[in-house]
């Protein structure tokens, strides 16, 4: 392994992204789990791939996700457990997109706890919702790595071409303006209140998620630094 490559430090317990469709949970959390060495979890890239693989999970899950309405918790909760009980989640990881309810949250709080886990450390990513907009329409992900551009603000070199593979660079089928709506609709109705939820746990960190990748990043990596400083 590169020297640059190896992980910077013991992560130890779940980093939890939360905020908003677009907020760049998915972009940080992805640059978090490489820098420690980490599993990434996206329940939403997890979900995408059940469709994919047209398993049980993904036939149930894929008209739910087409309307922009969160997939049921009993779904959810069982395939977060089976994941997490691997083995290469035993020094910890990154949730992206998930908990999104409070039931999420209780439930994953059950299982840190059995697993032996430290309290989840909680990065919320705060945005207005104008920009949110502009980011999720201008969004593409390769097709084969997964690495996420926008057209507008992080284009790759050659128009519709990854960067890193050369695999297609594709639009999620919820990422269309009416889909968006309903989206940041559930996120208010049903994930927002987890702000609170984890705010009176002391687990929360706030992230100023409108500012350039490079300085999320940079504050994400602090925050990080210092949770782990302070245990
Ligand atoms: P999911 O895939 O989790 O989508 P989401 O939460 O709606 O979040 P997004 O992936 O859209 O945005 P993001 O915050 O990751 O932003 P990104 O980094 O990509 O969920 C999809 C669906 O699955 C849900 O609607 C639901 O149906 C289901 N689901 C998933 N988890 C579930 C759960 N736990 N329970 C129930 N249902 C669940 O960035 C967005 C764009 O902005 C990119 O183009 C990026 O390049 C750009 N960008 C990022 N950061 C910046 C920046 N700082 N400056 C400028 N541009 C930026």
């Amino acid at each position: 392994m590169a020297l640059e490559q190896r992980p910077v430090g013991k992560l130890d317990r779940a980093v939890i992204f939360l905020g908003p469709p677009g907020s760049g949970k998915g972009t940080q959390a992805k640059v978090l789990a490489e820098k420690y060495g980490v599993p990434h979890l996206s329940t939403g890239d997890m979900l995408r791939e059940h469709i994919a693989q047209g398993s049980l999970l993904g036939l149930k899950a894929k008209p739910i996700m087409a309307r922009g309405e969160l997939v049921p918790d009993s779904l959810v909760l069982k395939m977060v457990a089976e994941r997490i009980e691997r083995p290469d989640c035993s020094h910890g990881f990154v949730f992206d997109g998930f908990p999104r309810t409070v039931t999420q949250a209780k439930y994953l709080g059950e299982l840190l706890k059995r697993q032996g886990f430290k309290q989840p450390f909680v990065i919320h990513m705060v945005i207005g919702n104008a920009l949110l907009l502009r980011r999720l329409t201008g969004r593409r992900t390769c097709k084969i790595g997964g690495e996420i551009y926008n057209i507008y603000d992080r284009p790759p070199k050659v128009e519709g071409i990854c960067d890193n593979d050369g695999g297609e660079l594709v639009q999620r089928p919820d990422d269309r303006e009416e889909v968006i709506k309903q989206r940041l609709h559930a996120y208010e109705k049903l994930t927002s209140p987890l702000v609170a939820y984890y705010r009176r746990h002391g687990w929360l960190h706030e992230i100023d998620a409108s500012k350039s990748v490079a300085e999320v990043e940079q504050e994400i990596e602090q925050a990080v630094a210092s949770m782990r400083g302070a245990r």
